[in-house]
């Protein structure tokens, strides 16, 4: 039996940060290591520029940091396969012929699409630039080229992968069985599969100011812990306090395991007993902050490292892109050959 196929990536606008961690990288070192799947993390430069064609820059350099960032994680390029989706053009072929296939109308109805043009109106202004509107066709491309089954996502882009199993849906009924339908898969902990930002906030983004990034140093994780919100209405310690929109406990439940509290808070044994004391009262914010640091520093403290270790060589590290794009390109063109097979473009045998 053949392996199920992973296709994931990631927009290279900024360093990726533990929002990203655990709402979707940890998942995709667990499956890459599990030898279950044929595993392509893809960096999506020609997706990010969609809304940043004036920041070729920004993206540019981005590539290397999400590189980054995927290395520190535990990505192997042993196991898996880390490209740059620039450099594949069978990708921007596909991309047009599934152009077809969807309508404008489905486009601007697509949940992700219109709420991300809703956050951009500054940044667009009157309208929308039309490859923005067409990106969930190209993250089409992307999944198809590879025959990916499984993608792992964050929640906010299901309503893309329900885009692309439409897409290949229409391709298979107008042109015969080519294409493979993908299942797109969310991380099963509700708070870690949007993790709120350091002040609560439900968007997690350096522009909000309220995000703990992955190569930050020691020093940034404590300062940015330290302010921290908690309940606002927890003002003494007597007080019961809320750990349900409070972000301090949300991160708790998220990254506390039992051997972070045997290790620096060992008067309790998990997350649900801390959590009950904070509720009944006579548990204060400063200690509950303290072990969340020590939890955020011993979890980030490797990944950082090795962050560092790859980070002394970008050579190496554009190395190890280039020769994914290239076996990744391979895999690509023998998927649009079929995909031209199938749609009569293919004159010249
Ligand atoms: N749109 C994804 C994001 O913003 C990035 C992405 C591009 C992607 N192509 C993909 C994710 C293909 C999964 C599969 O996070």
């Amino acid at each position: 039996m053949s392996k199920d196929i992973i296709l994931t990536g990631d927009r290279p606008t900024g360093p990726l940060h533990i929002g990203h961690l655990v709402g979707a990288l940890r998942r995709r070192v667990e499956m890459q290591n599990s030898g279950q799947y044929k595993t392509f993390v893809m960096i999506a430069d020609a997706q990010a520029l969609t809304d940043n064609a004036d920041n070729p820059e920004k993206v540019r350099e981005n590539v290397l940091q999400v590189a980054l960032d995927n290395l520190a994680v535990g990505i192997d390029p042993a196991k898996a396969n880390i490209f740059i989706q620039s450099q594949i053009p069978e990708l921007t072929e596909l991309t047009f012929y599934y152009m077809n296939l969807v309508t404008v109308a489905r486009l601007q109805r697509n949940p992700t699409v219109k709420s991300e043009i809703a956050d951009k109106k500054e940044k667009f202004g009157v309208s929308v630039p039309a490859g923005f509107l067409l990106y969930p066709i190209s993250q089409a491309a992307d999944i198809t080229a590879f025959d990916a089954t499984v993608v792992p996502v964050g929640e906010d882009q299901m309503p893309v992968i329900e885009q692309t199993r439409e897409i290949v849906h229409k391709f298979n009924s107008v042109y015969g069985e080519t294409l493979i339908v993908p299942k797109g898969i969310l991380e099963e902990n509700e708070n870690a599969r949007r993790l709120v930002g350091t002040d609560g906030n439900a968007k997690m983004g350096k522009s909000l100011g309220n995000v703990i990034n992955l190569g930050d140093s020691a020093d940034e994780i404590a300062a940015k812990v330290k302010t921290m919100f908690t309940d606002p209405l927890h003002l003494r310690v007597e007080d019961p306090g809320n750990t349900k929109d409070n972000p301090v406990f949300i991160y708790l439940s998220v990254f506390a395991t039992p051997e972070h509290f045997a290790a620096f808070l060992p008067e309790y044994k998990n997350y649900a007993e801390l959590a009950a004391h904070y509720e009944r009262g006579g548990l204060g914010d400063v200690k509950v902050k303290k072990f969340l640091n020590e939890v955020l520093q011993v979890t980030l403290k490797p990944i950082r490292e090795r962050r560092e270790e790859f980070a002394k060589d970008p050579g190496a590290v554009m190395e190890i892109l280039r020769q994914g794009t290239i076996a990744a390109r391979e895999v690509a063109a023998a998927t649009t050959d079929r995909v031209k097979r199938a749609m009569k473009l293919d004159y010249f045998g």
